[in-house]
């Protein structure tokens, strides 16, 4: 006689690992896919051909260097994505609102990678600065070519716990801003296509999350948005890429609620912002839509874009 609870958990664990390895493949397959092919030598300055090794010195050359802007890049993984971007010799511009940090950043990075780093003390939530770092661009003749939208807030508090004006401000900062900055600077990435746009989201943007709501709606409006700015951006020689990591201990509160929440698996799925950072920029200038570091993560990924939405608000 077989047991029938035996019987179901078995049809379940049979069940959980189909999707995990279909998930996976799919993840793998979708992580695989190139806009417009790999990227080619066009003959003119293309991003692609600035893959310089480690401790290559790029000064006396970085006048003619490209810039890349990470808005929210003083520290965390934007900071993590300002770093590989140096490192392949790019010149940068880095916002965030805390000149403090910002000029730490800058001194860092300026004396191991020996590029130019401006930085800008701006609030992204606020309507016109997008409006002013674009005016600012091009008073200085920036030579743009990549936008890495980062800033983002979240945390252990969501929809409804925390205050209408804070759910007000999350809005603004993880969507409007990322929108707003497109939009402006996209006049100038066209003139120095092709180009490069970085959008921030994350795995908690690929299903319904009940404890995350509002901030796992920001970021799906990111992962919609960024698909359908990279194929509306195609014939303009602009890429766009969505990077969607699972934890990155970038402060103690994510380590702490990283482990309540997610457990061994989570502590296992996460990662260093130097290690996102790195993914991130590698896969963006291959020109991936999608990318999602780590592999535990990449799993979880696959899992989560297949299943149904109701039972992926469940699980959580
Ligand atoms: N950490 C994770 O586990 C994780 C996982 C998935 C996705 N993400 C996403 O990744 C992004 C970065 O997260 P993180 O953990 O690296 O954050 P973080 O360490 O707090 O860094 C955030 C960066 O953005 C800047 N910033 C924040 N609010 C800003 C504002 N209103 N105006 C201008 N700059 C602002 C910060 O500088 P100032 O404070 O000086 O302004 C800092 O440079 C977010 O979009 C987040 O949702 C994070």
């Amino acid at each position: 006689m077989y047991n029938n609870n035996a019987v179901k958990k078995t049809i379940i664990l049979f069940g959980l690992l189909l999707i995990s390895v279909a998930g996976f493949t799919q993840s793998m397959a979708f992580n695989d896919m190139q806009v417009g092919g790999p990227v080619k030598n066009c003959g003119e300055l293309s991003v692609a051909n600035y893959e310089l090794p480690d401790g290559i010195n790029v000064a006396g050359a970085m006048d003619d260097m490209p810039y890349a802007l990470v808005a929210g890049g003083s520290k965390g993984i934007g900071y993590g994505i300002a770093e590989a971007l140096a490192k392949r010799g790019y010149n940068l511009i880095l916002v965030a609102r805390h000149m403090d940090t910002l000029l730490a950043a800058k001194s860092r990075l300026e004396a191991i990678y020996h590029v130019h780093v401006e930085v800008l003390d701006k609030d992204l939530e606020r309507d016109e600065t997008a409006t002013e770092i674009a005016q600012w661009c091009r008073e200085k003749n920036i030579k743009l070519k990549v936008l890495c939208n980062v800033a983002g807030l979240g945390g252990s508090k969501d929809y409804p716990s925390l205050p209408l004006d804070t759910l007000r401000y999350m809005v603004r900062l993880n969507v409007e801003s990322c929108m707003a900055m497109s939009y402006t600077l996209l006049p100038l990435l066209e003139q120095n296509a092709p180009a490069y746009i970085l959008n921030v989201a994350s795995m908690a943007g690929l299903a319904p999350i009940p404890a995350k709501n509002m901030y796992s709606a920001t970021k799906a409006a990111i992962v919609f948005f960024s698909y359908s700015l990279n194929y509306q951006l195609k014939k303009k020689h602009i890429s766009v890429s969505c990077l969607c990591p699972g934890p990155v201990f970038t402060k103690p509160e994510i380590v702490a609620d990283t482990k309540k929440k997610l457990g061994a698996i989570g502590m296992k799925m996460a990662l260093t912002p130097h290690k996102v950072g790195e993914v991130a920029v590698r896969k963006t200038l291959k020109k991936r839509r999608l990318i999602v570091p780590g592999t535990i993560a990449k799993i979880m990924s696959g899992i989560l874009r297949i299943l149904p939405r109701g039972i992926a608000a469940g699980l959580y």
